[in-house]
């Protein structure tokens, strides 16, 4: 049935039947979604310096004193230009390397309305939570932080790249300081975001093979959803509310989906043969449940090359359904646009179950 309806939106499936195929034409994938939606991908930085910021107080008051918290500030220099910025990390004192997350969050402190990070903690993973607007700020403006540090002042061209791959992009630098952190589970760090932020992990982990898993929650257009017959927000109207968010590129394929060569789920396909982990929302109309589970179905035709794919059925979702142990899966919890405890707990049984435990 889902196979019938992709296409009958005209929605393209990349061209590979073996794994080997597929590796042989990832990079023109990367390379497509660069230049087609979310602009290049910033070069690596000439000096990237961790501090460890934390202080007294920060460390003393944390969750009742049995986990740590740190605050790293990240300084980075590019051509000749610095920007930094400062994230929260919260490790469990366990005795064995853990889990973690690392956090496109819209808040400055690691406990928010969406990351119950005292739960998170007390579940054995750390967090290291990223606010995005410290990075660059969600507006037009290019000439700010991280923005001015990729741009130096230049006009934007149609490839360069948009404030989400700029956010990507500072998660991966996140991710370089963890895996010199021994407490990690360098093998098992996941990449999280709702919404906007949910699109952003995409790309994260779309382009940093080190992220062995990839947590879209709610994220709609320019997210998990295809683009072709989606309902709710369309490319027109997040480019004329928020086309600082991609590539000028993108701007092409408003109201023209059907000429796009690729949908979303050729970036959900890049994280393969990884485990992707696709949320939506019930009353969450604007980022539309049944367009996100495409995508994720999409996507598993690719991850099947390699695994098991995707878990779901082969028929629209429901609330409640919950898709677990494919390579893709997928949960839609009854309620509205939000990153809940119910989501996060989902996350970590997946996490844990796939790591045996
Ligand atoms: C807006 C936008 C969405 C985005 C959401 C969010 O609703 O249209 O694309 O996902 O904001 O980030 O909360």
């Amino acid at each position: 049935m889902l196979r019938e309806e992709l296409a009958r939106r005209g929605v393209p499936m990349p061209q590979a039947k073996t794994a080997a195929e597929w590796e042989a034409m990832r990079g023109d994938v990367l390379t497509l979604m660069q230049k087609e939606v979310y602009g290049i991908r910033p070069p690596k930085p000439d000096r990237v310096t961790y501090t460890d910021v934390t202080t007294w107080e920060e460390e003393e008051v944390f969750m009742s004193g049995i986990h740590d918290k740190y605050r790293i500030q990240v300084e980075v220099e590019l051509s000749g230009r610095k920007a930094s910025f400062a994230f929260h990390m919260g490790i469990p004192r366990t005795m064995e390397p853990c889990p973690a997350f690392v956090s496109l969050s819209f808040y400055p402190d690691i406990v928010n309305p969406y990351q119950p990070a005292e739960e998170i903690l007390d579940r054995g993973f750390a967090v290291a939570s990223i606010c995005y607007g410290e990075v660059t700020k969600d507006d037009g403006n290019f000439a700010d932080n991280f923005a001015d540090l990729i741009y130096g002042g230049r006009e934007r061209g149609p490839e360069d790249p948009g404030k989400i791959m700029i956010w990507a992009w500072t998660a991966s630098l996140v991710m370089d300081y963890l895996m010199t952190r021994e407490e990690i589970d360098h093998d098992h760090i996941a990449v999280i975001g709702h919404s906007r932020l949910g699109k952003t992990a995409l790309v994260t982990g779309a382009f940093d093979e080190r992220f062995a898993y990839v947590i879209s929650n709610d994220s709609g257009c320019g997210g998990a959803a295809v683009s072709r017959g989606k309902g709710g927000e369309t490319i027109e109207k997040i480019i004329a509310r928020f086309p600082f968010w991609f590539c000028l590129n993108y701007q092409k394929y408003v109201g023209r989906e059907d000429e796009m060569p690729f949908d979303q789920n050729w970036l959900l396909s890049l994280i393969a043969p990884r485990k992707l982990l696709v949320a939506s929302a019930s009353e969450d109309l604007w980022a539309d449940p049944n367009s996100e589970y495409l995508g994720a179905f999409a996507a598993g035709e690719i991850s099947k090359l390699y695994g098991r794919g995707f878990a779901g059925p082969d028929r629209f979702p429901e609330p409640g359904d919950r898709f677990y142990y494919g390579d893709v899966t997928y949960h839609q919890r009854a309620g509205k646009h939000y990153l809940s405890r119910n989501d996060w707990n989902l996350y970590m049984d997946y996490i844990l179950r796939d790591m045996g435990r």
